[in-house]
Formats: structure tokens, C-alpha cells, sequence
């Protein structure tokens, strides 16, 4: 195993179909054995970003350095790169072993090393005793760990993934997100993977690209993107976000005072930027109360939706006509749910409205 993955930088990287710009130029860094990534909703750019690092889509301009050496224009067989792909695409006839073997087998790899890798890997994907199994023969999640298991055999500089675990079920995904995790760390190898699912990147990743319209709209870890969002698609985009557009905005002390569209006037301890900003509260954030409370932000509502789920309790709550925020809360076990139809008080701290840029 290398143990250490390779540092992938991306300059001015770019793809158009005519004129559709698939990938606008992006400029971005990733580090060795970094687990890397890239959601965004539909036709974003994120395959496209895939493609041209595995060399099957040619870029129309920029370059893209593995350790340093250029790679746009190298075959793809020749760059050393290793990919998943959401089906699978195993080899039926072949059996568990020799489909993990076949990319040793092309490289002319002897038998002896071959029996060795194979088996090794297949004891990292916890398969060893199935290798003389057809994929015929697997589950769903076996399938994938066997074209984890390919995908990985020859010490790839780097392992794309691309939305590999949307074929399986919930729960299967989840315990296979464990899976790939533990591998990706055992490897060292970077890995750049592509999913739509914001909570499956935010469980696995050390950073997080998020897409939007052929561009790179924010770059953090997880926690970053979703407390320090920089724009209205990215906060809503990942998580749930309560968002007020703002008719004015100034600045207030070391903060903000804003008035909303509906008029409701609101504190932020952020500065304003000059630029047009929106504000955004996450649901965890807002405090629901029955009498009124002393707080930088307060509005009077009614709820309208009070729901249970696995441990939290969710509220909608109307501020105002078609204006309604939502409170997220774990809940305390025996805790009455608020009834719909209840008269509350929302509030929350300055610290809480966050401002980010209107798109
Ligand atoms: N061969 C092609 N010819 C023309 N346009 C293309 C081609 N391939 C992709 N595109 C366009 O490029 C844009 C980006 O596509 P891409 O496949 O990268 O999206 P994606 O983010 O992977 O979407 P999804 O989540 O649906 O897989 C889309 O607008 C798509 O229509
Ligand atoms: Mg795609």
C-alpha cells in the first residue's frame, strides 16, 4: 500500500460543449490523502470535473498537476488513476479475485504478486472468503467493495468516485460510507468523490466543493460550508436554512441591523459587505417560547407543523403570511410536542443571523 496519496492541482481547468461552459476555469488544490468531495444539484459540472481528471472528457484549456507533472493530454491508462462508478460494471464471468486482479493482469503483474495483492485487498473490503464467488453471487454492497477493491489493487496516485453508492439502500449506503472511510484511511490514497447527497459528503469528507452552474461556488470542510456559508445557493444547499431576503441593511455597532421584505427589522453581529446580502438562520439556532423572550432577534408566530423524528422535533412556525421558519431541536425524552395552532414567540442571537451574499 502507498500510504501517502498524491497532491492533485487544478489551473484554470476548463470544459465547453459549444456554448454550454460545463466547467467554467476553476483553480483548486487538493491535498495528499485528502478524502475530497464535490456535490452540487444536477448538470452542475461535477462529472464533467471527474471526467477530465480521469482523462475520458479533454479539457478546452487549463492543467491539472498530479505531484507536480501536467497530466491533461496523457491517456487515460497511463495516468494511474483508479475509479468507482455508480453500477459497478464488474466483469459477470469473472470471478470476485479476478475481477480485483485484472488491472495487475494488464500491467503484466506476475501470478505470485498478483494471489498476494488480491488477497490482501480483498481482506480490506472484508471479502476474503468470497473470491472465488461471480458478482452474480453478491449483494448489492459486496458488489461495491469488490469495485472498491478493483478500483484500488494497483496503488492509484488517486481514486475517483463517482455517486458510487447511489444504487443501495439507506441503510446499506450509511454502513457503506463507514466502509470506504475506513478504507480511504487505511490506503493513504486521495480520493475525489462525487455524490448529491450533502449529508453523505459531510459524514466522509475532509473538504467539500460545492457546484453550481459549472463553477466552484464555495470550498471548506463541512462545518465551514454550513456556518460560514458565502451565498444563498450554499446555505441552502447544504442543511436546512431559514432565509429572509433584505430590503436594507446597515451597519449597527460592530454588526448589522436589516429589515426584511415582510418588514421585520433584524440584528447580525456580521458586518455588512457592501455587496447585496441575504440572511440566513439555521433551524437549530431559533428558539421556540410560549411568552416573550429579551432577544437580539424576535418575531411572533404560530405553529403550523410540529413534527417527531428519530430523536428531534421539528416545528414550522408561520411569521408572517407565507413566511414560515422551521426550529429543529433534539428532543428530551417524554417532551410534550408544542400543538399546531400554538401562539410563540421565535427568537435567536445575533450571532445566529448569518449574512451572505444574494445570487
Ligand atoms: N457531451 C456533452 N455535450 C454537451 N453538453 C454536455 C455534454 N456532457 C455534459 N454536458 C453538459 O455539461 C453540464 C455539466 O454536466 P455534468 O455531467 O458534469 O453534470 P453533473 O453535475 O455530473 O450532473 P448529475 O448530478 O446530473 O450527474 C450539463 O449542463 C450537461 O448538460
Ligand atoms: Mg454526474
Amino acid at each position: 500500500m502507498s500510504g501517502q496519496g498524491a497532491r492533485i492541482e487544478y489551473r484554470e481547468i476548463a470544459k465547453s460543449y459549444g456554448m454550454v461552459q460545463a466547467l467554467t476555469p476553476t483553480t483548486l488544490d487538493i491535498e495528499p490523502g485528502e478524502f475530497f468531495s464535490i456535490i452540487g444539484p444536477s448538470g452542475s459540472g461535477k462529472t464533467t470535473l471527474l471526467g477530465v481528471t480521469a482523462g475520458y472528457i479533454p479539457p478546452t484549456g487549463g492543467e491539472i498537476l498530479i505531484d507536480g507533472r501536467n497530466i491533461v493530454g496523457v491517456p487515460p491508462f497511463q495516468r494511474n488513476i483508479g475509479m468507482v462508478f455508480q453500477n459497478y460494471a464488474l466483469f459477470p464471468h469473472m470471478s470476485v479475485g479476478d475481477n480485483v486482479g485484472f488491472a495487475l493482469k494488464m500491467r503484466g503483474v506476475s501470478k505470485a504478486e498478483m494471489a498476494e495483492r488480491v488477497a490482501r485487498m480483498l481482506d480490506l473490503v472484508r471479502l476474503g472468503d468470497m473470491a472465488n464467488r461471480k458478482p452474480s453471487q453478491l449483494s448489492g454492497g459486496q458488489q461495491q467493495r469488490v469495485a472498491l477493491a478493483r478500483a484500488a489493487v494497483y496503488d492509484p496516485l488517486l481514486l475517483l468516485m463517482d455517486e458510487p453508492l447511489s444504487a443501495l439502500d439507506k441503510n446499506l449506503r450509511e454502513a457503506m460510507q463507514d466502509e470506504i472511510k475506513q478504507f480511504q484511511a487505511a490506503l493513504g490514497s486521495t480520493v475525489l468523490y462525487v455524490t448529491h447527497d450533502q449529508a453523505e459528503a459531510a459524514a466522509m469528507s475532509h473538504r467539500i466543493a460545492i457546484m453550481n452552474h459549472g463553477r466552484v461556488a464555495q470550498v471548506g470542510s463541512p462545518r465551514d460550508l454550513y456556518e460560514h456559508p458565502v451565498d444563498r445557493f450554499v446555505a441552502s444547499f447544504l442543511g436546512e436554512a431559514n432565509l429572509f431576503d433584505l430590503k436594507e441593511i446597515a451597519a449597527h455597532g460592530n454588526g448589522a441591523r436589516a429589515v426584511t421584505a415582510e418588514g421585520f427589522v433584524l440584528h447580525s453581529a456580521m458586518a455588512p459587505n457592501g455587496a447585496a446580502q441575504c440572511a440566513c438562520v439555521r433551524p437549530e439556532s431559533v428558539n421556540v417560547s410560549d411568552r416573550p423572550v429579551d432577544a437580539d432577534n424576535s418575531l411572533e408566530g404560530r405553529i403550523v407543523d410540529a413534527t417527531y423524528t428519530a430523536g428531534s422535533l421539528r416545528y414550522r412556525i408561520e411569521v408572517a403570511p407565507d413566511v414560515i421558519l422551521t426550529k429543529r431541536t433534539p428532543s428530551v425524552r417524554g417532551e410534550a410536542l408544542m400543538p399546531e395552532g400554538t401562539s410563540v414567540y421565535v427568537s435567536w442571537r445575533a450571532e445566529d443571523t448569518l449574512l451572505v451574499n444574494d445570487d
